[in-house]
């Protein structure tokens, strides 16, 4: 994903997330299929301008390459990859050892995500999830970040997947870059001259995407309480991890356990307390 896209002028407004026609529709139709099934682009994002972003369909149809590993290789326990594709990651981390689900809105990315012996549910991530608050790490990768193109939604979707002490791995755009688009799927061919004539098929559906360099999403995550673990780049790729949040009752519990102590017992030094 090279090109840049210009920045828009507001957040996106289209079909929201979790709504099935604006959800399920873009990533389902046929120019990905197509692309997955023949494990080739050229597959772009298009912008109602006309601006294109180049999908890097090949390299999601091969076997992880060094910087996937390097994602990889930091995965703790049980991992879920939202927005699988085709499931080069779930398949890896499954001959890792490690337990791997991938969830997709798309019918042909699940069916290849299964038949590299990964496993898969056709699921958006805004769709109730097996395993909800218990998940080790989350995955999103490969530019996932910009799903349902509202980062703060999504990173609160993710808190409420992960476990406590639950970590976020997210590859970020190589640009400094915060911008929220409406995109269409585009497979680069001269719409048929047919397609304007009343009653034939419509456009590819628009739907919201957002882009984010790191400096971007370290600012959405601090902002809701995500904590830095660290930052790298590998094969031009940078990438990001991060310690979930704790939800606001455990936070208070806890704090409510604390003044108890201190209120009910003799003075503790730090280092018994239990981290
Ligand atoms: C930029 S592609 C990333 C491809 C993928 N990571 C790979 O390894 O091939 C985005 C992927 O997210 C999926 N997707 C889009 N919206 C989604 C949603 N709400 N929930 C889950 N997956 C979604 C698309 O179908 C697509 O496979």
């Amino acid at each position: 994903m090279s090109t840049t896209l210009p920045p828009s002028s507001g957040p996106a407004a289209d079909a929201p997330p979790d709504a099935p026609g604006g959800r399920l529709a873009p990533w389902g139709a046929d120019p990905y299929a197509n692309a997955l099934r023949t494990g080739r682009g050229p597959l772009f994002l298009r912008r109602g301008d006309g601006w294109l972003l180049p999908l890097d369909v090949e390299r999601w149809c091969s076997r992880a390459g060094a910087a996937d590993l390097s994602a990889l290789h930091r995965c703790e326990g049980p991992v879920l990859d939202v927005g699988c594709g085709p499931g080069r990651l779930v398949a890896e981390l499954t001959a890792l050892g490690h337990r791997a689900l991938g969830i997709d809105v798309s019918e042909a990315a699940v069916a290849r995500t299964r038949r590299l012996g990964g496993s898969a549910l056709l699921r958006s991530v805004f769709d109730p999830l097996p395993g909800e608050g218990r998940w080790g790490t989350v995955l999103l990768v490969d530019g996932n970040i910009g799903i349902g193109g509202d980062p703060d939604a999504l990173l609160h979707r993710t808190a409420q997947l992960l476990g406590t002490g639950g970590l976020l791995i997210a590859e970020t755009a190589p640009l400094d870059l915060d911008e929220r688009v409406q995109v269409r799927l585009d497979d680069g061919r001269p719409a048929p001259e047919a397609a304007a004539a009343p009653g034939s098929e419509p456009a590819a559906a628009l739907f919201p995407w957002a882009r984010l360099g790191t400096e971007a999403l370290l600012r959405y995550a601090r902002a809701c309480g995500w904590r830095t673990v660290d930052q790298w780049s590998a094969e031009g790729r940078p990438f990001v991890s991060l310690r979930r949040p704790r939800p606001v009752l455990e936070r208070n519990a806890r704090t409510r356990s604390q003044s108890a102590d201190s209120a009910n017992s003799a003075p503790v030094i730090s280092s018994q307390l239990p981290r």
